[in-house]
Formats: structure tokens, C-alpha cells, sequence
């Protein structure tokens, strides 16, 4: 009989041709594999990795997932009938899987660290603190059930790495070298990997497609509820004192309004054009320009984290501009009356 191996701690011995996907299932590894096209092969939501067996991928896996994932690991397991021995990881589960620990023992750790070791010492890119440890352990349960953010696991990695040195860890119940070297084992995996990518379809897609439903079914019952602020129908006989552009232009309104006439460059060229030009390019340039922006970084060869903390000039400059356009937004909206002359809006 085939046997399935199940993110190297599960060993299951199937009837030959038995579907992963169903096992998976029956296993009660499907929280993360949703499955939607029910096993026709085409959507990807039952990816797993296949580290041994599997036979070769057929053409609706070559179609879905391509060279690049197939070259990864990654197959359809709604697609693999198990007639050899083969090992699987399924993307979510490892850290639970593989620890079979308690939280409570991850949070017995993180309290012995912020009052034990010198947290400067740990070895990680991140800077740990007592708070942020004890951010973690507040997070632990969905941290071990394979959620949570790929960062928090390089802290808990540094942790327990240190710990694994340390002999007065000894204190700890049920902590043995074995057992902190399988934890380890587990949260590398979970490590963010430079190279590494994950599928966007689902993983991404459901959460964007999710805000985006909710966002359309709010504003359609907003909508429901409130008619649109429209004005009475033109006359071009009337015009009124001020004209005033929408409220999202009105900003730009403002903007040309305070510019100044340079040489040959109008108030209307530069407030109208080559200032919001300048801006907008400079939002498209962050990407690009952000590691010479974060010029406080000592390794300028790694990328520059997708946390605020780890990117503070360009939140700074971004918030700036943002700040700005909103400031002006509000000036042209409520702080101009006839003739574009302050009043106020009290008045
Ligand atoms: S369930 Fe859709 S591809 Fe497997």
C-alpha cells in the first residue's frame, strides 16, 4: 500500500488511486484548501507541496499552476491519485502540524525571554521588544494554526534559537533540546524568504475580492438611503460666484489659485500642471527610489521591509503629500467664498 506522509509528522498507508484532495480532507486539512472548482483542475485553491512522489503533473496542472510552481513543489491535489509514496506540505499548516505543542508553552517562552535574555542580543533584523513579545504571545493560537504574519516568525525563531543555547532554559517544562530543534524546523519555513513567492490566487484574491464586496453592497445601500448632493441643472445665463470644481478637484483649483507666475510659466501651468505632474511622478518613483529614501539602513542590499516601522521616510514623504492634497482640498472647499477670497465657513 502507498504511504502519505503529511508534513513529515502524519504517515497515512492508502488504497492505491486514493485522491490527495479527498484524504486531505478526511484528514481535516481543508480549512486552507477551499477547493472551489470541486476537483475539476482548474482553479489552484487545493495546491500543496510535494516534496517526494506524486508522479508526473498532467496538462490541467501544467496549465494552472505553470513551469515555475511546478518546478517548486506545487501540484493540484485534486489531481493526484496516490499509487507511490509521496510527501506533502500543506501551505498553512506547518507550524501547528509539525510543533504539536500547546500555545501555552510558546507563551511560557516569549514571557521567560522579555524577562530573562537581553533582547538586543537576539540574533534577527527585526528589533525585538517586551511589547512586541508580548504582542506575540497574545497572537500565538493563530500564529500556530499557520496564520499571522510571516515577520512575527523570524522574532520567535530568534527566541527560540537563543533559548535552544541557553542551559538555564532547562527551567522550562516540557522544553527539550529535541523539541526546540522541530520548532525551529518549523518556523524556518515559515521564515520570509527573499526568493520565495506565494500564489496570489487565492490567498490574496479572497481578501481583496472580500473588501471589495462588502465596499459595493455599503455603498449600495448608502445609496438606497441617500440621494446624490446634486445641484439644479445648469443655466447659461447664471453662473455662479465661485465656480468651484468638484470637491476632489478642488484641491488642484486651490493649488493654482496660490501659485505664483514665474517668467514665462503661468499660475495655471505650474499649479495646474507641473506641480501635480511632479507629484504624481514621485509617488511612481517610490518604488524604485524607496532603498535610497531609507538611507538609515545599514544593509542597503536587502529589501526594505513592508512594515511602517521599516520604512518611516516613505511613510513620512507619502503622508506629506497625501496631507497636503487633503489640506488644499479643504481650503478650496469650505475657505474660498465670491471671487476666491477667504471666508469662513462659520459665516
Ligand atoms: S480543486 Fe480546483 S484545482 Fe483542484
Amino acid at each position: 500500500m502507498p504511504k502519505v506522509v503529511i508534513l513529515g509528522q502524519k504517515e497515512l498507508d492508502v488504497r492505491p488511486g486514493t485522491n490527495l484532495l479527498q484524504l486531505l480532507k478526511e484528514q481535516r486539512y481543508d480549512d486552507q484548501l477551499p477547493a472551489t472548482c470541486g476537483g475539476q483542475g482548474q482553479c489552484s485553491t487545493c495546491a500543496v507541496r510535494v516534496l517526494k512522489g506524486g508522479g508526473d503533473p498532467n496538462q490541467n496542472e501544467k496549465e494552472v499552476l505553470g513551469e515555475e510552481q511546478l518546478a517548486k513543489g506545487w501540484r493540484l491535489s485534486c489531481q493526484i491519485s496516490v499509487n507511490q509514496d509521496i510527501e506533502v506540505e500543506v501551505p498553512g499548516y506547518e507550524v501547528a502540524e509539525a510543533i504539536q505543542i500547546e500555545p501555552e508553552l510558546v507563551r511560557t517562552v516569549l514571557a521567560y525571554a522579555a524577562e530573562k535574555i537581553p533582547l538586543s542580543e537576539l540574533p534577527s533584523t527585526q528589533k525585538i521588544t517586551v511589547k512586541r513579545l508580548k504582542d506575540l504571545s497574545n497572537r500565538t493560537e493563530s500564529l500556530l494554526e499557520g496564520g499571522g504574519d510571516p515577520n512575527d516568525f523570524e522574532v520567535l525563531y530568534a527566541v527560540f534559537s537563543y533559548i535552544g543555547k541557553d542551559h538555564r532554559a532547562q527551567e522550562i517544562p516540557e522544553l527539550t533540546g529535541e523539541k526546540i530543534e522541530k520548532i525551529l524546523e518549523a518556523f524556518a519555513k515559515r521564515l520570509p524568504a527573499e526568493e520565495e513567492e506565494i500564489i496570489t490566487y487565492p490567498y490574496f484574491l479572497y481578501v481583496a475580492f472580500t473588501v471589495l464586496f462588502f465596499l459595493i453592497a455599503g455603498l449600495g445601500i448608502y445609496s438606497v438611503f441617500r440621494d446624490a448632493p446634486l445641484e439644479e441643472p445648469a443655466t447659461p445665463s447664471f453662473t455662479p460666484n465661485p465656480e468651484k470644481a468638484p470637491w476632489y478637484f478642488v484641491g488642484i483649483q486651490e493649488l493654482l489659485a496660490i501659485s505664483p507666475n514665474i517668467g514665462p510659466l503661468t499660475s495655471v501651468a505650474i499649479g495646474g500642471v507641473i506641480i501635480p505632474a511632479l507629484l504624481v511622478l514621485f509617488l511612481m518613483a517610490i518604488p524604485y527610489i524607496e532603498p535610497y529614501l531609507e538611507f538609515w539602513r545599514k544593509d542597503k542590499s536587502k529589501p526594505v521591509g513592508r512594515r511602517l516601522r521599516d520604512r518611516p521616510v516613505t511613510t513620512a514623504l507619502f503622508t506629506l503629500v497625501v496631507g497636503a492634497i487633503i489640506v488644499l482640498i479643504i481650503i478650496g472647499q469650505y475657505f474660498r467664498g465670491p471671487q476666491w477670497e477667504w471666508v469662513l465657513p462659520w459665516k
